[in-house]
């Protein structure tokens, strides 16, 4: 490019020597005239001498004039020409297209177009692009080849996986989203789509799959129930078979992977709160158990290929989670009250509304998550908020925040409902040193703003109930 340039400039200047050296003859051999004249005579040669210097006046105006054609007219063309060769040849020919017409207007836009190109181009090599959904831009770190790692996030468009990946993506890792888009939602992630580290794979984590890999984070399962209830059979397949595939992809490249298991693990807990040597209380057949006892035997599977494989194994089991990027239809308690309250409709609790649950924020989670995957502990470690609500005090939390003047409505209780769920995190602090930094407040504020967002765009959102539904986008 400054090639080029320089290379125009010699080519006007070179014009401009050319037309003085044609010039300058006629004049110097005048005025340096060596003989001498009389009055009349000089005065008609003065005559003769003020035609020929208005002559060379008007020579020196129609060169002038010429070379400003030529730029105009010779230069400025091939200045385009050249630049569309340089990179976006394709592009700009496409948006050429659209400015063809005045060609003075043509020529200002075909100029424009470069300039935004240019600007385009330092993006897609650094920066994620704002979407609807996720309006802020996000600059990359760049790291060294041997710095950056091959992550591959299984469930990656879900709601706690597209967090992660802005996280590991910010890092400047390359990473590798597998999904099949059951619960999980290709705008949770569109901001990278563009970007040279990002890839998405649609693929179900019940197949098999063979990726150069450093690392697996392992989300791939709906997370909420009227989500895994749907299809049980299939949610069982996803956490035992999906398990399986990913351990083996593991052992194959030699990657380290993290399951996130869940605090459904507890079922319904006989010990308050909860610590990682307690074993649960779970209902083997019970509505829950595909998810709860798929979660179980995934983290067997963990230990089992960590002990007979010496795969490097890291297991999260994660307590309930909330934040923007929630599917509005997912029928979690957090996401149902918000809407309903959003809308002046019912709030409903189901049962009494007293039974217990705790709730972080998806960023402490994924902070987590990352120091679990990042350290050495290898043994299953919570992950979650212990501020503890009941679930009427939390409906009336919810309601203030949002000014609401919904009711709440008290609806029959849930088969399986867990009473009491609030998880002990003092081995996450002592091995990860983690705790959680979200207030619940703070969260909440920032997810209320994001559903009121999805409400303005949807109109209306009718939160899905405690039984059994496809998610619906
Ligand atoms: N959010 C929570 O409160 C919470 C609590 C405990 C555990 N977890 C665990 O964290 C993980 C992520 O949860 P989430 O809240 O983001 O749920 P989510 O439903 O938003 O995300 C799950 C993702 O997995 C994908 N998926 C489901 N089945 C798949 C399959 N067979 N093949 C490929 N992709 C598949 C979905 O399309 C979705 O993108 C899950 O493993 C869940 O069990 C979440």
């Amino acid at each position: 490019m400054v090639g080029t340039q320089n290379l125009k400039h010699r080519g006007v200047k070179d014009g401009i020597g050319k037309h003085q050296q044609s010039i300058l003859p006629v004049s110097s051999s005048l005025a340096s005239s060596p003989v001498s004249v009389s009055g009349e005579e000089s005065k008609n040669r003065r005559g003769f001498h003020s035609s020929l210097f208005n002559c060379w006046i008007s020579k020196q105006y129609l060169l002038i004039l010429m070379v400003g054609m030529l730029l105009g007219y010779v230069m400025l063309p091939l200045m385009l020409v050249e630049t569309n060769s340089f990179t976006f040849f394709g592009q700009i020919q496409q948006k050429e297209n659209l400015f063809a017409g005045s060609s003075t207007r043509g020529l200002v836009d075909k100029n424009n177009i470069q300039m935004r190109l240019m600007e385009d181009q330092h993006i897609l090599s650094r920066q994620s692009l704002p979407t609807d959904r996720s309006p802020l831009v996000m600059e990359t770190a760049v790291l060294s080849d041997h710095r950056r790692k091959k992550i591959l996030v299984t469930g990656g468009a879900g709601f706690v996986g597209s967090h992660l990946v802005d996280k590991l993506m910010m890092e400047g890792h390359e990473v590798t989203v597998l999904d099949n888009l059951f619960t999980g939602q290709k705008k949770n992630v569109a901001h990278w789509f563009h970007h040279p580290n990002f890839n998405l794979v649609i693929h179900d984590v019940t197949e098999p799959i063979h990726l150069e890999i450093d690392e697996i984070y392992h989300l791939a399962c709906p997370a909420s129930p009227p989500h895994y209830q749907f299809n049980p059979v299939k949610t069982i397949k996803t956490s035992t078979m999906g398990t399986l595939n990913m351990l083996g992809l593991a052992r194959r490249v030699r990657a380290k992977v993290l399951l996130t298991s869940t605090s459904e693990i507890y079922g319904d807990p006989q010990v308050h709160p909860q610590s990682e040597d307690y074993w649960g209380n779970v209902n083997i057949i019970g509505p829950r158990s595909c998810y709860d006892e798929g979660k179980r035997v995934a983290e067997t599977m963990m230990y089992s290929y960590k002990n007979q494989n010496k795969v490097e194994v890291r297991v999260a089991r994660i307590f309930n989670t909330f934040g923007p990027r929630m599917h509005p239809n997912d029928g979690r308690v957090v996401s149902n009250f918000i809407i309903q309250a959003l809308q002046n409709k019912p709030l409903t609790v189901y049962g009494k509304g007293e039974q217990t649950r705790s709730f972080q924020y998806v960023s402490d989670l994924v902070d987590g998550l990352h120091a679990l995957m990042n350290g050495d502990y290898d043994g299953p470690v919570n992950l979650g908020n212990p501020d503890e609500f009941t679930m009427k005090d939390f409906a009336e939390y919810v309601k203030k925040l949002t000014k609401s003047d919904s009711e709440i409505r008290f609806l029959e209780k849930t088969e399986d409902d867990p009473s009491k769920r609030k998880p002990d995190i003092s081995l996450a602090k002592e091995v990860l040193g983690w705790a959680p930094k979200v207030s619940v407040e703070m969260g909440l504020t920032k997810t209320i703003s994001y559903f009121q967002s999805v409400l303005d765009e949807a109109g209306e959102i009718i939160p899905t109930g405690p039984g059994a539904s496809k998610p619906q986008n």
